[in-house]
């Protein structure tokens, strides 16, 4: 992969140079919740400008349906950028059109401008290789260089991820290079004891990296909605919690494989549990109570870690010299489901070992909750592509940026 370093190092003054960054930032209405995707791929941005390049910032935003949708906007994320770089951020309203056109066209040497949500244009995400295609083909008549820096929307075959750097004379950016280093450290003669936490709701989701862990991890930590799957494969009621009835034989197959080869799988011991799904807009307080893991009673749901969970975690954090951590302990965006998510994060800042935050919606947790981020190891961007490259999969952006 060429770094951006040697792109420089060639010359870009005066080049218009696509940076495909991921802006794919969580908003309330249009208001950014946590910018640290932006903030991630600013260190790029900016080197490009100062080298005199027209920088022009492509990206995602959620999964709109293939057409413009206000909802979506990358406007908010444009405006974040321009002030965190300090500079004017233009913006164009379309993806290929002649919003875009015209935005490139004005961009002066050294000035960045971001172009609306690529996946309001159907091409991006199809699964039809022509349809991909010309979507790239259009894209690259906007740019002369393109430079992979959306290290959380690598795992996409996605037209601007995949199709168009085949296209264009293509470089990795700082962050793409930072994450690929640092998923090398968890994959390739990893430091032990390694311990990894999975949270989340969906044991469905986690598949795929927790029978690849299962070879190369030393503890398995399970939180948030999947751990009702577990509890229930184990012969515990789980009251009305998320469950995948489904995944259970799956499950039962992993505790079994955990077992013979020495992996501690950990499950929690207590939960806290309500009634009903708290209200995450009012935050307003929520009636909840702890019970015992495998005695969960009928009609409450089990919404974050008890307790003696939490300390059972920390203290299985405490000596790991590796920890990787994807997918909250509970409902963590209310504050009476917060402490399990909470308590995972305070372990890794208190551990004297490696610790990677996986990306999503644990990434947007420990910020949420307040925590340093320089407390921690690294910080991902990509939830989705760390996993599948933890999973040992080719990612297509980084696939597409080798050669
Ligand atoms: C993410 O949030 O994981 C990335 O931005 C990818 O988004 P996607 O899952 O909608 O492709």
């Amino acid at each position: 992969m060429k770094t951006i370093d040697e792109l420089l190092a060639e010359g870009v003054t005066g080049k218009r140079v696509f940076v495909r960054a991921d802006l794919n930032v969580p908003l309330s209405g249009t208001t950014i919740t946590d910018d640290g995707r932006i903030r991630a791929v600013q260190p790029t941005v900016e080197k490009l400008a100062a080298a005199g390049a027209r920088v022009i910032v492509v990206s995602h935003l959620g999964r709109p349906k293939g057409a413009p949708d206000p909802a979506f906007s990358l406007a908010p994320a444009a405006a974040r950028l321009g002030e965190l770089i300090g500079a004017d951020v233009a913006f164009a309203t379309d993806t290929v059109g002649e919003s875009a056109r015209a935005t490139v066209a004005a961009l002066t040497d050294g000035k960045v401008a971001v172009i609306e949500n690529l996946r309001f244009n159907p091409g991006e995400t199809s699964k039809d290789d022509a349809e991909r295609g010309a979507f790239a083909d259009q894209l690259a008549e906007l740019a002369d260089v393109y430079v992979g820096d959306g290290f959380g929307a690598v795992h996409r075959k996605h037209a601007s991820v995949f199709d168009l750097p085949a296209r264009l004379p293509h470089a990795a950016g700082d962050l793409i290079a930072t994450e690929v280093g640092v998923l090398k450290k968890l994959t390739e003669d990893v430091a032990r004891p390694y311990a990894v936490v999975l949270g989340g709701s969906k044991v469905s989701d986690k598949l795929g990296v927790i029978d690849h862990l299962l070879e190369r991890a030393d503890r398995i930590l399970i939180g948030g909605g999947m751990a009702y799957t577990f509890l229930k494969a184990q012969g515990h009621e789980v009251g009305s919690s998320l469950l995948q009835e489904d995944q259970i034989p799956a499950v039962l197959e992993y505790l079994k494989r955990a077992e013979e080869k020495g992996v501690e799988f950990v499950l929690p011991v207590d939960v806290v549990v309500s009634e009903q799904f708290p209200d995450l807009r009012t935050k307003a307080p929520s009636r909840h109570t702890t019970v015992p893991a495998d005695a969960i009673p009928a009609g409450v749901m089990g919404l974050d870690n008890g307790p003696e969970t939490n300390k059972l975690y920390a203290s299985k954090l405490a000596d790991a010299v590796t920890v990787f951590w994807n997918g909250p302990m509970g409902v963590f965006e209310h504050p009476d489901y917060a402490e399990g998510t909470r308590a995972v994060a305070q372990a890794l800042v208190d551990s004297e070992g490696f610790s990677v935050v996986g990306g999503g919606d644990s990434a947007a947790a420990v910020r949420i909750l307040g925590f340093d981020e320089n407390a921690f190891g690294h910080i991902s961007t990509g939830g989705g592509a760390s996993l599948e490259y933890l999973e040992g999969k080719t990612l297509p952006g980084l696939a597409a940026l080798e050669d």
